[in-house]
């Protein structure tokens, strides 16, 4: 892709539509003002832009376009398919959603949509193809954002049928789907493709089939991405240079498999809601949201684009303290962002969002503690133009996969309510974080060549071929890492027979005979084999999940101290060709995993970009420019940090000051630091 912009984009949604045109030269002069460059226009615009079937009316957009590009703005133009108008509905009720209880919805919110619907689908395209053609060669045109926030799905007949071809492409024969299903259980056997229903919440359907649950996540997903596509190919036909994406959502959001999406957008882009409490210190949310950062960057390997953020607060809600949006802005950045853009530029008048944080509030003054901060920073982004499109670099990938995140989830074996997938991959990925680590997300299924360290925990479901692939990266010199719960059942839910974890015991030479879930209040403790390999001492504490495990020519590093397997193995590792398989039989603390990760970083040969890890809360990560490399120091904790070393840095921009003892920056404080050479 074309660079879109010489620096990183600053701006956000603008609903000039829901204005009168006397508003648009204040919103000209206030952008400015604001240091914005690329705004989002027409995402729910439909019905101003076709008021009638075919009865187009682009002159309120033209102007919008002129103003833009004659106030020196760019536009990220939207297709405004994620909200249709209610003409639409009325005359094709088809384009109207189904839920679940397989009743049509009426007209309602956005997002509405049937998901298979030819009638949608046809006017969809037509609105982009009128979008493109007009637009084309405007000089504010940069980038194309198709729809907003794909989500949820429809149950109609006709996406019950697309379901069932869906199936017959993948299965080829309703005998191949009754194996794969397991349809033996519960005598669930079909026997025509008509008995194919998709799910439903208890009471009402199917809901105890999970493997029909999982493969009807996947067919939304497609029949999104297909939505998506639908309005891409037309617009790419018209503006083939003009690179073209859709805003994500939160990778735990909905049950969309975003990384599907990947293949099929130019950028990677996600809005990105946190709640930050400042003054009480805000680590366990900021990695949070940087394994979303790195999720979104590592799914294309190239730098993404936040879409959305808010400035103030989300309404009702605590209003964002000083300095929190500046924060979270460059945290996007250290993650590989090249933008920061907000929802939204104005508050609206009416409806369920009118409170929403924006850059400019219903006072419309520029001298809010909000427009203020978006306007410092607008001009400190300025500054950071070199950082654009430079890369993330690193060894290390953590897996987070959405289809084993349905598994997970879905099951109900465990007690998943105590602590989730996501929260075990978050607590394994947090290890590295506090290091001062850039970590890529990867799914599964992804390119393992660039990684010398992989970090599968709770891998519960192995989709074809990842066993193969672990292998031969361990084979080959990688060091893989993997925990309890991990390879039980296969991309159908079919638990895995013969020995857990599965196709990956041999590799790991372990066997989990059983999954300890302990009660809440319960605690456990492991204890490191004297002279142990990995050269750690001490205990570990233990919560909710523990194996009973054999070791099966794997060494034993550490052993549970209570319960009925006091003394069995709680951690190991496997030397296999030229590397390394570790298995973390248990749900460990946080200490824990930190001084784990100390110790197999040092085994693998992974040197830390920091001689020291920096202090508790203060996240350091690099971006590799071209006349060095920027760091970023951004302070999570509530008080000051410093940062010892990196003597040799210069401070590009930020909060941060040199002393004595190496770079001190105050509590919500970020800075961007080059350095030119290895750190010192
Ligand atoms: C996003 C959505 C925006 C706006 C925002 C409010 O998910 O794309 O249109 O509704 O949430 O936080």
């Amino acid at each position: 892709m074309r660079p879109i912009y010489a620096g990183i984009l600053h701006g956000g949604d603008y609903n000039p539509e829901q204005w009168p045109e006397a508003v648009w030269a204040d919103d000209m002069r206030l952008m400015k003002a604001a240091g914005c460059n690329a705004m989002t226009v027409g995402v729910f615009a439909w019905s101003r832009l076709e008021p009638a079937e075919g009865v187009y009316t682009f002159d309120w957009l033209d102007r919008i376009m002129d103003l833009l590009h004659a106030n020196g703005l760019r536009a990220v133009l939207a297709t405004p398919s994620a909200a249709h108008p209610p003409w639409l509905s009325r005359k094709y009720p088809e384009v109207l959603r189904t839920a679940s209880t397989r009743i049509r919805q009426e007209h309602r919110v956005r997002v509405n949509y049937c998901l298979t619907s030819p009638v949608y689908r046809r006017a969809c395209a037509a609105m982009a193809k009128q979008l493109a053609l007009r637009y084309q060669n405007h000089p504010a045109l940069m980038l194309w954002h198709v729809g907003n926030e794909y989500h949820d799905d429809c149950h109609c007949e006709l996406c019950q049928q697309a379901f069932r071809e869906w199936l017959q492409r993948k299965y080829n024969s309703l005998e191949k789907l009754n194996e794969a299903w397991d349809t033996a259980i519960w005598s669930h056997r079909y026997e025509d493709w008509a008995e194919v229903r998709s799910p439903q919440p208890w009471p009402a359907g199917e809901w105890s089939m999970l493997a029909l649950g999982m493969d009807w996540r996947r067919f939304v997903t497609d029949q999104s991405v297909a939505c998506f596509r639908n309005e891409a190919d037309v617009i790419r036909k018209i503006t083939p240079d003009i690179p073209l994406t859709t805003n994500m959502h939160q990778t735990t959001w909905g049950f969309m498999d975003w990384a599907r999406f990947a293949p099929h957008v130019d950028v990677m882009c996600w809005d990105n809601y946190p709640e930050y409490h400042a003054d009480a210190g805000d680590v366990a949310r900021a990695i949070e949201v940087g394994f979303a950062h790195d999720f979104y960057r590592s799914a294309k390997r190239q730098p993404f684009l936040m879409m959305e953020s808010n400035p103030g607060s989300a309404q009702g809600k605590r209003q964002k303290r000083p300095g929190i949006h500046r924060l979270q802005s460059l945290q996007a950045i250290a993650h590989g962002s090249d933008s920061v853009q907000y929802f939204q530029w104005r508050n609206c008048r009416s409806a369920t969002e009118k409170y929403h944080g924006a850059v400019v509030n219903h006072d419309g003054r520029s001298d809010t503690r909000v427009f203020c901060e978006v306007a410092a920073l607008g001009r400190e982004l300025a500054a950071l133009g070199e950082v654009r499109g430079t890369p993330v670099t690193t060894d290390i990938a953590v897996v987070y996969d959405k289809q084993v995140h349905w598994a997970a989830e879905y099951s109900t074996t465990a007690r998943w309510d105590r602590r989730s997938y996501i929260q075990t991959a978050h607590a394994h990925y947090g290890s590295f974080w506090k290091q001062g680590l850039n970590v890529d997300v990867i799914e599964s299924t992804a390119d393992l060549s660039p990684y010398k360290i992989l970090v599968a925990p709770v891998l519960y479901l192995l989709r074809p071929g990842v066993a193969e692939s672990i292998r031969r990266f361990v084979e080959q010199g990688g060091t893989f890492i993997t925990s309890y719960w991990s390879g039980y059942v296969d991309e159908n839910d079919r638990a895995f027979q013969g020995g857990f974890p599965g196709p990956l015991r041999e590799l790991l030479g372990v066997r989990s005979e059983e999954l300890d879930c302990l009660d809440p209040e319960e605690e456990n403790r492991i204890q490191m084999t004297p002279g142990n390999g990995l050269g750690l001492s001490g205990e570990g504490v233990v919560h909710h999940f523990s194996d009973v495990l054999h070791a099966e020519g794997a060494e034993v590093l550490a052993t549970f101290v209570g319960q009925y397997y006091a003394g069995r193995p709680a951690i190991t590792r496997r030397r296999v060709g030229k590397g390394t398989a570790y298995y973390v039989g248990a749900l460990m603390d946080d200490a824990f995993l930190d001084r784990f990760y100390a110790a197999v970083l040092k085994d693998a040969g992974v040197t830390p970009f920091l001689s020291e890890p920096p202090p508790p809360g203060l996240c350091v990560r690099t971006r590799e420019g071209q006349s060095g490399c920027f760091v970023f120091l951004l302070n999570f904790a509530p008080e000051t940090r410093v940062l010892t070393g990196l003597a040799k840095a210069t401070l590009v921009s930020g909060t941060a000051e040199k002393a004595a003892a190496g770079w001190s920056v105050p509590a919500n404080g970020a800075a961007v630091l080059r350095l030119n050479m290895n750190p010192a």
